[in-house]
């Protein structure tokens, strides 16, 4: 029988501590009082209305004169900019292959609010390496300071892009639709949050709903479960109607809370915001340990 070479394990090891070491060296800054909120929108199964939300959160939060800032997570498939009717000449894709720095690809959107622009179409980029989502955060960090909030809008699923994207925010907003097969993919979701990467809450938003009955009766029925066989706990965010006004803005690339601030769609995007505003985040950076850095350092990501 071939034994395995012990001196293997001890080597891979080192290079794991040098890595951190060396994440350490780009990340370490003095403490900047934690004032900005991340807050990821994530789903299990696609099509449930995340970048819509993102989209319309981050419109009446800059309405409300607060400086926010959307990362469009879903790098290799990402259409915020295209949502918002935007034609950006530089994306998330050229941060990663060192073309360009974050700041040349930030571009403005309605109410003034900035995005960091996806690309499309690049199958490499729908699973980066740990090494480029390092590097990506890192310079992500360096903007955290000049916004109040940042949006995070991941891609659909429980890959690891979507994960750890998820767990770099303050808050994890899941989006479900009433759909069972969107309730069981968003209870998968929650299970890998608390399993694999220890999280002990996270928010659900309901999509698409009929009413407000019905969203809090698909959160009773997830809430349910999760509380039986999930370590996490799981809070009522909320709910957004189905309103074809939404479906009509998409197909003309604006935001349904600019055309129509007073559609039923819009109104639920403002209650939300107002709950959002409300609360507190759950988890903030402490110490002189800056935003990503906490989440760079565990395990389950280096
Ligand atoms: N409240 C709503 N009422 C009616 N239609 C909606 C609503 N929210 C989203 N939609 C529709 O659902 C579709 C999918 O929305 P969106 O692209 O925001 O989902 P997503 O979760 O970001 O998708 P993906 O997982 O592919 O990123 C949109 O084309 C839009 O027409
Ligand atoms: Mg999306």
């Amino acid at each position: 029988m071939i034994q395995k070479d012990p001196s293997n394990k001890i080597i891979n090891l080192a290079k794991c501590i040098e890595k951190r070491n060396r994440t350490a060296q780009v990340l370490k800054k003095k403490n900047r009082g934690g004032k900005t909120r991340v807050i990821a929108i994530t789903s299990g199964k696609g099509g449930v209305g995340k970048t819509n939300i993102v989209a319309n959160l981050g419109y009446a939060f800059s309405m409300l004169g607060k400086k926010v800032l959307i990362l469009d997570a879903d790098i290799g498939l990402g259409n915020l900019d295209v949502l918002l009717g935007l034609a950006p000449r530089y994306n998330l894709s050229h941060v990663i292959m060192g073309q360009k720095s974050i700041k040349e690809i930030i571009i403005s959107g309605p109410g003034k609010m900035k995005i960091l622009p996806a690309s499309s179409g690049i199958q490499e980029l729908t699973s980066l390496s740990q090494d480029q989502k390092i590097k990506l955060l890192a310079q992500i960090d360096e903007l955290i300071d000049s916004v109040d909030i940042l949006f995070i809008d991941t891609a659909a699923g429980i890959s690891s892009n979507v994960m750890d994207f998820s767990v770099t925010a303050h808050e994890i907003i899941v989006v479900v639709s009433p759909e069972p097969t969107s309730i069981t993919d968003a209870y998968a979701l929650m299970k890998v949050l608390s399993l694999k990467y220890s999280e002990k809450c996270c928010y659900l938003l309901t999509n698409l709903v009929a009413n407000a009955q019905e969203g809090k009766e698909v959160f009773r029925q997830l809430n349910l479960v999760a509380n039986k066989f999930l370590d996490i706990n799981v809070d009522y965010l909320g709910s957004v109607v189905f309103d074809e006004k939404v479906t009509n803005c998409v197909k003309h690339q604006k935001i349904v809370s600019e055309l129509y601030p007073d559609t039923l769609a819009s109104r639920c995007y403002n209650e939300l915001v107002l709950k959002i505003a409300g609360r507190r985040p759950k988890k903030l950076p402490q110490g002189d340990t800056n935003f990503f850095w906490r989440h760079l350092m565990k395990d389950n990501f280096v």
